[in-house]
């Protein structure tokens, strides 16, 4: 097999917010750090997902990177398919016009997404008259040959969203996505508002789409069973910051991060003689504003030593491309879960 080349490299990114809160009203507002450090790797033609907690920071990592919000710092390095490497974030609006139309982003809720007052002509044709200059016919036959692929009736094109089912709707956020012919999308919660049997059929659409327009996919979602189903590799952020990344077959099957095993025990198990025990995790998912000292997860780890509460962990790579941000990965990994289990009660 070839190596994969990455098509995108995201380098430090950190988001904050100023949030003022009722206390301090008069004060200078104080900044929450949303996205800490941030850096990874994505190749072409995989489809990375991006698991956590709500309120861990996936969604403002993917609106950071497509540039529907400013990153605070960092660099997003676009590898183009001209062999330029552009550093995406940095570019002038005009500039960034050239390469806004590769990367694009479905949004979390196909009820919010699309605007109620335009045709679902419209919609689909919008991003492709902002990014090209065609002529009325090239775009209708361009928006029927989209809305065919993705499933969509195109004899109901002039008809406005709400006439759509969660299904139907999320259809049009990928047929919108798909018309500027993208290298990348980034997925948020694509299919989670919509029915179990509506969600095989979105994803179905969005695997063959890859393999037809050879597309890389950022998929962030909270259902692992789905992410397992679908992920090359797969990134799980904490407090916003990745705590684990590998390949999806060596994170379900040896999560090396306390956070992620937890997360993990709780996916159903189609054998159920490879039953995993439930990991319940205890405590209150910490404040963004005022996180734990250390490694942000240790008042819920059971594991947390001295060195957990004083020091921050590192992404470092404790297996073959397994990185993990846990101080104690290896003796965890080697001593195996019942026993690591019966060491700390
Ligand atoms: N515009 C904003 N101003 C202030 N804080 C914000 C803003 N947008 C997001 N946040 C905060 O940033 C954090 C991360 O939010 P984000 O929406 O990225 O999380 P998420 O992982 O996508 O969660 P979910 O799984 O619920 O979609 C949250 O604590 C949220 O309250
Ligand atoms: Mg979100």
């Amino acid at each position: 097999m070839s190596k994969l080349m990455p098509i995108l490299e995201v380098v430090n990114m950190n988001k904050s917010f100023q949030v003022k809160s009722k206390k301090t009203l008069f004060k200078k507002p104080n900044p929450v750090h949303v996205l800490n450090d941030i850096s990874f790797e994505l190749l072409e033609g995989e489809t990375l997902s991006i698991v956590g907690e709500s309120g861990c920071g996936k969604t403002t990592l993917g609106r950071c990177i497509v540039r529907g919000m400013d990153a605070s710092s960092g660099q997003v390095i676009y590898h183009a398919e001209d062999g330029k490497d552009i550093d995406f974030l940095h570019l002038n609006r005009k500039e960034a016009k050239t390469y806004r139309k590769d990367i694009q982003m479905i949004f979390q809720d196909p009820y919010s997404s699309l605007s109620p007052r335009m045709s679902v002509f419209d919609i689909i044709a919008e991003p492709l008259i902002a990014n090209f200059k065609l002529s009325r016919a090239e775009i209708e036959a361009k928006v029927v040959e989209i809305a065919g692929k993705t499933g969509l009736n195109v004899g109901y094109l002039n008809r406005y969203p709400h006439a759509f089912s969660g299904g139907q709707r999320q259809r049009i956020a990928i047929a919108r996505a798909l018309i500027t012919q993208p290298r990348l999308i980034i997925c948020d919660e694509a299919v989670s508002a919509l029915d179990v049997s509506i969600q095989a059929q979105i994803i179905n659409l969005l695997k063959d789409l890859q393999e037809q327009f050879k597309i890389t996919y950022i998929f962030i979602s909270h259902d692992l069973s789905i992410v397992q189903n679908i992920s090359d590799r797969v990134a799980v952020m904490h407090l916003g910051r990745i705590v684990e990344l590998a390949s999806s077959d060596s994170m379900f099957a040896h999560p090396k991060h306390p956070y992620t095993e937890a997360l993990m025990s709780a996916v159903p198990q189609p054998d159920p003689s490879h039953k995993k025990e439930r990991i319940i995790l205890e405590g209150e998912v910490p404040n963004p504003a005022n996180p734990p000292s250390g490694c942000h997860f240790h008042p819920r780890c059971m594991y947390r030593t001295e060195k957990c509460i004083q020091e921050v962990p590192e992404l470092r790579e404790v297996g073959y491309n397994h990185f993990t941000a846990c101080h104690h990965a290896e003796e965890l990994t080697l001593r195996g879960v019942q026993e690591r289990r019966a060491a700390v009660q």
